[in-house]
């Protein structure tokens, strides 16, 4: 077989880069070796997001840069997937006419034959969503003995609908997947060396709720935490809505399970969390937090928020400030709100302009930004149990993560990876923590 270079640039969430891990994988097999760079590609892939208009703005930018390299290399393929390729569908053949192929959120299975195909000349897209459980196994999670720790898909899809999101759109409803495939899937990456599995979900804590042939989640949890050599869980991302009190408890009896949560809450006043359609009040999401604190004191609870959301008021914006200082997350991914065609959010009229989405967001991240250094800060002198995951960015380190899920780069040879060993924090950093191995 003669080696072709694949270059893939990824946009989104976690689902989407656990989604270009699988593509990467699934193209080796028929001759595609992954390039950092686009230059000698045979095929570039864009797995692309439409959560903001900004996002999808980079990818049409990028399709438009992309262009000129069909000039100097007629063989390139290129193929547009993900969430705009999903809501764009067989437009994106006819909007842009050097693109070769358009793969939707529930369609990667056919994306090695799509490849093939166009090798040869044929434009192909396929984005029609397919309401069926066996979809999720078509294609398949990696096995990658070089990897410490590897994300599990065990749910898609969401059937919330807050008012202002483009997902349900473009990821169809939610389904949850079989968990005998999500514990064959574990068992494997076990006996390959994989330390740790992150599960992957737009809800992933709404795990089996519209499925009850299938564990609930905090079940499936607990079998996943009997498999020998996985030695941490993490989960991502959960809905307040469907923080039980059982799952709450995992963080009290399961060890394995790590000591941290990401909890959007996206705005801190009960007026704007009604309007989004959120299906939780700012008191319900704080016991929540509250629970959560006192189950595993010290847990590092990370969110996101919206600002601008439409009619947000001065006074709603400065609930949503309270309910960071109350909360104190770790860290925050904070937007400002970006009408998405189709939502309902988009028929409201918008009180504040671009400017002034930015100016809140702005105060919102200043206040974040103390807070984060606070919380990075307090940490130093204590020991940390860090799984060693690969080399830091200077010479002579490793870096891994902390159970909080921090990342801590220490001195420290390769031997290191794929061990948890005891770091004593020396410094503090916006981003990251600096330690020394004991
Ligand atoms: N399922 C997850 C998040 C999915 S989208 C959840 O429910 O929390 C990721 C984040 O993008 C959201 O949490 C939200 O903060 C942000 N987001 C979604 N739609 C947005 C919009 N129209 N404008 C601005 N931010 C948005
Ligand atoms: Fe979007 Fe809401 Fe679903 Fe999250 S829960 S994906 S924010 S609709
Ligand atoms: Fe973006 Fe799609 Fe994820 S819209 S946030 S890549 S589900």
């Amino acid at each position: 077989m003669n080696m072709k270079y694949l270059y893939m640039e990824t946009y989104g969430c976690q689902m989407n880069v656990s989604d270009s891990e699988r593509i990467a994988n699934m193209l080796s097999a028929i001759g595609y070796k992954q390039d950092p760079s686009p230059k000698q590609a045979d095929l570039i892939l864009l797995n692309t997001c439409s959560v903001r208009g900004g996002a999808e703005d980079k990818v049409y930018k990028r399709l438009e840069n992309l262009r000129v390299l069909k000039k100097t290399n007629k063989n390139l393929v290129i193929g547009v997937g993900g969430c705009v390729a999903q809501h764009e569908g067989d437009h994106m053949l006819e909007k842009f006419p050097w693109v070769d192929l358009v793969f939707g959120t529930h369609n990667l299975h056919l994306l090695a034959d799509m490849v093939a195909a166009a090798e040869s000349g044929q434009r192909r897209s396929e984005t029609d969503f397919i309401d069926s459980v066996q979809r999720l196994d078509l294609f398949p999670g990696i096995q990658d003995s070089s990897r410490v720790s590897c994300f599990v898909t065990v749910m898609q899809g969401c059937d919330n609908y807050c008012s202002y999101c483009i997902v349900p759109y473009v990821r169809g409803p939610e389904i949850s997947r079989r968990s005998n495939e999500i514990l064959a899937e574990i068992n494997k990456l076990a006996d390959i060396g994989v330390k740790e599995v992150v599960l992957l979900g737009q809800n992933v804590n709404s795990y089996g709720l519209n499925a009850p042939e299938q564990p609930s989640f905090v079940e499936l949890l607990a079998r996943i935490a009997g498999i020998d050599g996985i030695s941490r869980i993490r989960f991502t991302t959960s809905h307040p809505k469907d923080m039980s009190d059982d799952l709450i408890d995992c963080f009290r009896t399961m060890p394995k399970l790590c000591g941290h949560i990401q909890l959007p809450a996206q705005s801190g006043s009960n007026a704007i969390l009604e309007r989004m359609n959120r299906g939780y009040t700012r008191e319900m999401y704080l016991n929540r937090i509250k629970a959560l604190k006192s189950a595993r004191p010290g847990i590092v609870v990370t969110g996101d928020m919206i600002v601008g959301f439409p009619g947000e008021t001065e006074e709603d914006f400065e609930q949503t400030l309270s309910l960071i200082e109350e909360v104190r997350y770790a860290d925050l991914y904070s937007f400002a709100y970006s009408p998405r065609p189709g939502t309902k959010a988009a028929e409201l009229p918008e009180a504040l302009n671009r400017e002034q989405k930015q100016e809140r967001l702005e105060r919102l991240l200043q206040v974040q930004r103390r807070i984060t250094l606070e919380i990075n800060t307090s940490f130093a002198g204590s020991v940390q149990t860090v799984l060693v995951e690969g080399m830091g960015k200077r010479q002579g380190q490793v870096s891994g993560r902390a159970d909080s899920g921090k990342t801590v780069n220490f001195i420290g040879n390769p031997g290191l990876i794929g061990r948890l060993v005891d770091v004593r924090i020396v410094t503090a950093y916006q981003n990251s923590l600096v330690g020394e191995l004991i």
